[in-house]
């Protein structure tokens, strides 16, 4: 039979030739893909009365079956082809009249996307970590939450050091109550002797990260801040060599015009030990509301590493020596770009954070 012949037939059978007729002219009125569509769903759809007539045929007899499958399956095939046509036909219509209606204008400036920045103290970690990098040190890294024996003990800290007390170190509660000697480090000073257990000397090393105190926030005063650790042992190392070290460093950091200090102070684990001071660049050294009037701007804590930490880490005394520091990363931001509060480093604020 031909397409036509067929066409013929189902014109002429009730109830294919009423769905015909329906289909037909649905088509026809269809004015855009989402018609097509719903004429679709009506017809073929799950409820579509196509769908419900040749579900149907199954249950006719016999002779009849053949007859009605070929010509509802020619009608279902002719409405699918039939459906597909209009609906390309319609798609392009709406593109083209989208394309026309839409136009470009591309005379309009472009959204600029706003730039990232480094957070200001990982970038004076970083320029940091390169000073040292460029006097041949390593950098390491040792855990925020440590044993009283890294942070206190080890470091030839006593049982009645000020700092050991509950209001500065804030303890960690193990489930179980197993361990109470748990906390997070008050300084990155741990991480010398977690290197030293494990490594043999010479050692040049530095290490930065956070450290913890119980402290009440205020201008100067954060409970979670930064440090940068440092620590050379070898043969015949002096303060002398401590000296000049961090010298370098200031002037790398601060200026070559600055010139450092060292006043002598109290470490548990360093022998002598001191606090050193760069010259203030805000005022020259002549004293100021920054320097408090003193011309000098402190910026970290040093000394000469004590014989009894060797003695904790197995190193001979005897046969080494070594010096060690710890500045404060905070604290050097302060100062470098003048920056008031140290509460403004972690607000998140970007109108701050975006002009470094
Ligand atoms: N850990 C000391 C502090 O936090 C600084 C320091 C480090 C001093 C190493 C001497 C040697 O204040």
């Amino acid at each position: 039979m031909t397409e036509d012949e067929l066409r013929e037939e189902i014109s002429a059978d009730p109830e294919l030739g009423t769905i015909y007729r329906e289909a037909s002219i649905a088509l026809e009125n269809a004015a855009d893909s989402s018609a097509i569509e719903s004429v679709r769903v009506d017809f073929l759809g799950r409820k579509g009365s196509l769908s419900a007539l040749l579900q149907g045929i199954k249950e006719l007899p016999q002779d009849e079956r053949r007859r009605a499958g070929r010509l509802g399956n020619y009608l279902k095939s002719w409405l699918e082809r039939s459906l597909e046509e209009k609906g390309n036909k319609l798609r392009r219509q709406e593109l083209e009249s989208t394309l026309s209606q839409q136009r470009l204008d591309i005379t309009l400036p472009g959204r600029s996307m706003p730039y990232g920045t480094r957070h200001l103290l990982s970038r004076i970690i970083e320029e940091i970590e390169d000073i040292f990098i460029g006097m041949g040190y390593r950098v390491v890294e040792g855990p925020e939450v440590e044993l009283d024996y890294y942070n206190f003990e080890a470091l030839n800290t006593p049982e009645w050091h000020p700092s050991k007390s509950l209001s500065d170190t804030f303890y960690v509660d193990m489930p179980g109550g197993e361990y109470d000697d748990v906390l997070l480090r008050t300084q990155t000073s741990p991480v010398q002797i977690r290197v030293m257990e494990t490594t043999p000397p010479p050692l040049y090393v530095i290490s930065p990260g956070k450290a913890y105190r119980h402290d009440v926030p205020d201008a100067t005063h954060s409970p979670m801040f930064h440090q940068v650790e440092g620590l050379a042992v070898d043969e015949d190392i002096t303060l002398g060599d401590l000296k000049g070290t961090l010298e370098h460093f200031a002037k790398r950091m601060f200026g070559e015009d600055r010139s450092v200090r060292f006043r002598p102070h109290f470490f548990p684990f360093t022998e002598p030990s001191a606090e050193v001071d760069v010259s203030c660049n805000i005022c020259g050294g002549t004293g100021c509301r920054v320097c408090k009037g003193t011309g000098w701007l402190e910026i970290l804590g040093a000394g000469m590493v004590d014989p009894n930490v060797f003695e904790y880490v197995g190193y001979d005394p005897e046969a080494i020596s070594g010096f060690a520091f710890g500045m404060g990363v905070e604290r050097i931001a302060l100062l470098k770009y003048g920056v008031p509060d140290i509460r403004y480093f972690f607000d998140n604020d970007l109108r701050l954070l975006g002009q470094y």
